[in-house]
């Protein structure tokens, strides 16, 4: 067994409650919300989330306007119109076997719903899985590159846990700040030991004074009450979200779509 599955089966994060499930959609649910939210928060939100919207075809027959505001503070809400609108293909069509088919699914969240539902091994990279190639191998990678990396870290292991083992190393030692290398099990075949010069960070941008911070405040509106005159809202952020189809205006009132 590799030092990296050894070190996964001992300490990575086997609780999260997502990791329990092999149902697709409860799946798909949990890695759009961790996209862009952190993963305490999820821990809140995904159970009630679910119990709301078991199935996908339980959300196709919802509004998007009632997925939208169940996503509540979770932030990002352009998410929930996408979940809203991959329930309905889902619910019309069946699963496609190449999820990227779906309104709002990429290469990293097709490969890591497949990886931890069918047991797949597909390479699925986000910014923490890259970080840990990209350190290791010392230099920026080629997606090309990025994917032949993937598949030689963690011999041992396979499918869902090769993926899950190389995320939680991200999450927890080969981290964007403060790295523990002391405590890595790569650190000897590893190029970088800390962070690579030019490495992405991806920090997200001040919300304080932000248009987000504006759109948020509409949204909240819109969540609190069934129809808002639009002289009372902020009337850029209000169009920005109805272009995003996030909301709806009707005779001089915005709501939820
Ligand atoms: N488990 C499965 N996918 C995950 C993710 N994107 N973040 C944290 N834990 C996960």
């Amino acid at each position: 067994m590799s030092r990296l599955a050894e070190w996964y089966l001992a300490h990575g994060r086997h609780d999260l409650p997502w990791r329990a499930s092999r149902d697709p959609w409860a799946v798909l649910v949990s890695e759009v919300m961790l996209q862009q939210t952190q993963v305490t928060r999820i821990l809140e939100a995904w159970p009630a989330f679910m119990a709301e919207f078991p199935d996908a075809a339980t959300m196709a027959a919802a509004t998007p306007g009632a997925v939208i505001a169940a996503w509540g503070r979770l932030g990002y809400p352009r998410r929930a119109r996408r979940l809203h609108d991959a329930a309905v293909v889902i619910a019309r069509d069946g699963w496609p076997d190449d999820l990227r088919a779906l309104p709002g699914v990429g290469a990293y969240t097709a490969g890591a719903v497949a990886n931890c539902t069918r047991d797949a091994d597909e390479p699925a990279i986000d910014v923490n899985v890259r970080r840990v190639l990209e350190r290791r191998a010392g230099r920026l990678l080629t997606p090309r590159e990025a994917d032949a990396a993937y598949h030689r870290t963690g011999r041992g292991l396979e499918g869902r846990d090769r993926f899950l083992a190389i995320m939680d190393l991200g999450a927890m030692v080969c981290r964007a700040r403060e790295p523990r290398c002391e405590e890595c099990p790569l650190r000897r075949g590893c190029a970088t030991r800390g962070p690579l010069a030019g490495e992405v960070r991806t920090r997200q941008a001040p919300f304080e004074g932000s248009f987000r911070q504006r759109r948020g405040r509409v949204m909240a509106r819109l969540r609190a009450a069934d129809a808002v005159p639009v002289g009372e809202l902020d009337d850029e952020a209000l169009a920005s979200l109805v272009a995003d189809g996030l909301a709806v205006v009707r005779r001089g009132r915005a709501s939820l779509p």
